[in-house]
């Protein structure tokens, strides 16, 4: 694949002025070993001026970081009966891949986001926090340099080039609309994908969710799977997209995607969100050969939430 040299205007980011006053920056966890070398090298965007944070998981004296990023999921989570375990932070996230997302200066923050980042204050949604008899309990928010407000975990897989989007969550889910930071959910993925300079990306989310719709702006989204009864959540789509930073705009300025138009057609097929035989019939397609089948990030953006989804496939050459 080409590496694409295209400059992005940073004014697409008006819509996100938190991003600009350096009070909110990209953080990355990671051990030293799994550290990216040349990070931004493929995908030639100007969005991310701020230098990231680098915090360590084998260090612990970052314990609290981890705790308020786990906090941040388990309660994102917790409704949908999805927050994982803390040992699958650790042993499926944390030591094979990265976490990326924002962190913010604790008193650059409203009175309203500190409380929503403060774990201690939701006892009743399990134990977040770790046990120790040895070491001090989560810091106070304002003893902290940094506090996540977002994560975005992402794993190298077998298959060369490709990663998995294992984990996206955002405070956004937790906070009143008006103390939202648009557009938080979107840029922590973004940043992932550029710093970790990712040329394919699979991920899976469940038909219907919001999370589609920030998904499919990333590069055309393959269906590479409509149902998942291995996945503890069966009406599951499991996906695909060559990462392209082209198509990134798109989710803030919510043109059309003439760009995909040009390259792919309806398949003449749908799909329900909400049905479990539509997206098994899609499923029995796709094991068959018929596709590959794609969804259109404009009509994904702009559909209801369960709104039936027309497929595309790549138009033949005449
Ligand atoms: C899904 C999630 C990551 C989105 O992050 P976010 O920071 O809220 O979203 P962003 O600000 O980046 O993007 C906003 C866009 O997302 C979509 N969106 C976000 N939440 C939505 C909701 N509840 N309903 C419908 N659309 C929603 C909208 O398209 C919105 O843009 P628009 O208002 O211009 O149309 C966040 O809501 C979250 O953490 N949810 C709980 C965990 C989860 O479901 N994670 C996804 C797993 S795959």
């Amino acid at each position: 694949m080409d590496v694409k040299q295209v400059l992005l205007k940073s004014d697409v980011l008006e819509k996100a002025p938190w991003m600009h006053s350096g009070d909110i920056r990209p953080y990355v966890f990671v051990r030293p070993e799994n550290r990216i070398l040349n990070p931004g090298a493929r995908h030639h965007l100007d969005w991310f001026g701020h230098e990231p944070i680098i915090k360590n998981p084998m260090d612990l004296r970052e314990l609290s970081f981890a705790d308020r990023i786990y906090s941040i999921e388990e309660r994102a989570f917790g409704p949908s009966n999805m927050a994982m375990p803390r040992w699958v932070f650790y042993d499926c996230a944390v030591i094979p891949g990265f976490v990326a997302g924002f962190a913010a200066r604790p008193q650059a923050l409203s009175s309203a986001a500190r409380a929503a980042l403060d774990p201690k204050a939701f006892p009743a949604t399990g134990s977040p926090i770790h046990k120790s008899k040895v070491l001090k309990e989560v810091q106070d928010l304002l003893e902290m340099d940094w506090v996540p407000l977002s994560l975005f975990i992402i794993i190298p897989t077998i298959h060369e080039g490709e990663w998995v989007a294992h984990n996206l969550c955002s405070v956004n889910s937790l906070l009143a609309k008006e103390e939202q930071f648009y557009g938080l959910g979107f840029l922590s993925k973004a940043f992932g994908l550029w710093y970790a300079n990712v040329e394919l990306c699979s991920g899976m989310t469940q038909w219907g969710g919001p999370a589609l719709r920030l998904h499919a702006h990333f590069g055309a989204l393959e269906v590479i799977g409509a149902y998942a009864p291995v996945h503890s959540h069966a009406m599951t789509i499991t996906y695909r997209c060559e990462v392209n930073v082209l198509n990134w705009e798109q989710f803030f300025t919510k043109e059309p995607d003439l760009a995909f138009l040009e390259k792919f057609e309806p398949a003449g097929l749908e799909l329900d969100p909400k049905s479990e035989v539509s997206q098994v019939a899609l499923q029995q397609r796709i094991e068959n050969g018929e596709g590959p089948f794609y969804l259109s990030a404009s009509e994904v953006a702009t559909n209801d939430l369960t709104e039936i989804l027309t497929l595309y496939r790549i138009k033949k050459q005449s």
